[in-house]
């Protein structure tokens, strides 16, 4: 590949340099190209536009391909275990043993928050959605820690933030479940592990010896490995502008957190449910919403189904789908809407509709089946999107500020009125 590139504007040559990244992607670099020429580039949704230089994951929407730092989402999720992949994304390498255990116990004893936290938590109404209780929640870490704020930390003190995120995040999470349901809230345990001590918070209840079901845990370390990071994403990329401004890893990690909330993106998994809910109820006539979804006319999309990247399979939606079969089995679980999911999907892939538009199911589409079977209400879904991507967003922000990117601030095309004088309103 050569390493510019040639652009003729009225009559002149430019030389764009090439770049190429480890696993062969080329881009043009058009960092001076405005200097150069005086021309931005336009790209609405960046869909086009490569925003950064990173070495966390790695994608290939033709091929299927997800890997993270080197490793196949595969052998991830069938081997390791969350709280180890978030080690590798943050700090870019397998922990040893010491490391790992090191690891493991510092976030263990950082689980608890401030007691104040209730005062607050306590003003939010009942049924307040849990995604709004988190990221406001989150937010607030900088007034328990307000040296987060300064951006001149040491390693360490940004060490200790990635710690005290990875840790309390899931206490948050489960306090805002707590919450929806009026149940007391549970203190996290320190003889439990990451995903056990979660389900403890959530399920257990003054009434009753909760039990932990390794069924349950494995399925949910498999499900937060899965959404652990996925490059540029929506999210991801505000947690990485937001970072850019030198804001508190706090603030930009909760608004990374309402970024995800849209249902174009995190939000899609509690809508895919919520769709399969409304096929059903409305006799399971599959075909009808299949051609609702191609109708421009009607906002009605097929939720947990196209991709950005992915024009083929989205790795992870086959690993879901054989966990959704195993979990479902384990726990003697039949729920109707995985059948609609399957016929849903086979009828959509022999669709010229999504077949020509490359259109396949994504993370989300069975992921809400297994968190259901779990006995996670819908309105969790995207909460547990939220704490599976957490180390994605600590890891990006981490390169973006080891990297001293500069603040991030697009350019624009003008389309608005040219100069014109003000008239009072006297006079209008
Ligand atoms: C996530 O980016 C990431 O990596 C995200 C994510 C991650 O891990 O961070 O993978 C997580 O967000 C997964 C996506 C979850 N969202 C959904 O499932 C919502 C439903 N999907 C669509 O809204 C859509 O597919 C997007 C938003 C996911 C992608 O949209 P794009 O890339 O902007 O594509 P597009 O809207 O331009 O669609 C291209 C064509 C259009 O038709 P035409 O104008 O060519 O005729 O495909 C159509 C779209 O109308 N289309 C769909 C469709 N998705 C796209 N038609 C019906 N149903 C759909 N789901």
């Amino acid at each position: 590949m050569a390493d510019t590139a040639q652009l003729i504007i009225d009559g002149k040559t430019y030389e764009i340099p090439v770049i190429t990244g480890s696993e062969g992607e080329n881009a043009l670099d058009i960092s001076s190209l405005r200097a150069q020429t005086g021309y931005v580039t336009l790209d609405i949704g960046y869909k086009n536009t490569g925003a950064t230089k990173s070495a966390i994951t790695f994608l290939d929407g033709e091929k299927g391909i997800l890997r993270y730092r080197g490793y196949p989402i595969e052998q991830l999720a069938e081997q390791s275990e969350f709280l180890e992949v978030a080690y590798l994304l943050i700090f870019g390498k397998l922990p040893s043993k010491e490391e790992y255990d090191e690891f493991k116990t510092a976030v263990t004893m950082h689980t608890l928050v401030h007691e104040d936290t209730r005062v607050i938590f306590d003003g939010f109404p009942t049924n307040s959605h849990p995604m709004g209780v988190l990221s406001s929640l989150v937010s607030s870490l900088t007034a328990f820690y307000p040296k987060s704020i300064d951006p001149g930390r040491t390693p360490d003190q940004i060490n200790r933030t990635i710690v005290r995120l990875l840790a309390k995040i899931p206490t948050i999470a489960a306090w805002a479940y707590k919450g929806e349901m009026g149940h007391p809230l549970n203190y996290p345990r320190n003889d439990l592990d990451y995903c056990s001590n979660f389900l403890y918070m959530m399920f257990s209840l003054p009434t009753t010896k909760y039990e932990i079901d390794p069924v349950l845990v494995d399925a949910m370390n498999k499900l937060l490995i899965l959404h652990a990071d996925h490059e540029q994403n929506c999210s991801t990329s505000t947690v990485r502008i937001v970072g850019s401004s030198h804001t508190s890893l706090y603030t930009a990690i909760a608004a990374g957190i309402n970024a995800l909330w849209g249902p174009l993106h995190g939000g899609a998994n509690q809508a895919v449910i919520e769709m399969l809910e409304a096929i059903r109820e409305d006799g399971g006539d599959i075909q009808k919403y299949v051609k609702k979804a191609q109708d421009k006319n009607d906002p009605f999309r097929l939720m947990g189904f196209g991709h950005r990247v992915y024009k083929n399979f989205d790795p992870r939606a086959k690993i879901i789908k054989k966990a959704a079969d195993d979990v479902l089995s384990k726990l003697g679980v039949d729920d109707p809407c995985l059948d609609i999911a399957k016929e849903l999907e086979e009828i959509a892939l022999k669709d010229p509709y999504f077949v020509d538009r490359n259109l396949y199911p994504n993370v989300d589409f069975y992921s809400g089946i297994i968190y259901r079977a779990m006995g996670i209400p819908t309105e969790m879904f995207t909460v547990m999107f939220a704490l599976g991507r957490l180390p994605g967003w600590i890891a990006q922000w981490k390169e973006m500020r080891e990297n001293q990117e500069p603040i991030g601030r697009p350019r624009q095309i003008y389309t608005g009125e040219t100069e014109r004088d003000y008239v009072p309103i006297s006079k209008r």
